[in-house]
């Protein structure tokens, strides 16, 4: 029996936030980019998280992609290839 192995091993992290603006989505993974900024104060980031999810990623060759609605959540999905 021949096992079958997918080529890429992937995850998703969902929330039910807050949400991120369409616009804001291309600049996610610049370092110290924040969304809007009187609203983020709150929640103490300073606007690196993603930009160091980013780099892992690169550095794997693998892939991220955000989706998000305002007021519903965010997914963002994963994926790494298997070598
Ligand atoms: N799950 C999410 N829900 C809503 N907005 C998000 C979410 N994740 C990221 N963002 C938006 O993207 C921006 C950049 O995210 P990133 O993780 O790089 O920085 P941060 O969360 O602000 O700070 P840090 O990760 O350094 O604590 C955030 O400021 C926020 O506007
Ligand atoms: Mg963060």
């Amino acid at each position: 029996m021949q096992i079958h192995r997918f080529p890429y091993l992937g995850f998703v992290i969902k929330d039910q936030g807050i949400g991120i603006n369409e616009a804001d989505i291309p600049y996610l993974y610049e370092r110290f980019y924040r969304g809007d900024k009187s609203r983020d104060r709150k929640t103490g980031g300073i606007g690196i998280g993603l930009s160091i999810v980013k780099a892992l990623v690169d550095a794997h060759d693998g892939e991220i992609k955000i989706e998000s609605e305002i007021n519903i959540g965010t997914t963002v999905t994963i994926w790494f290839p298997k070598v």
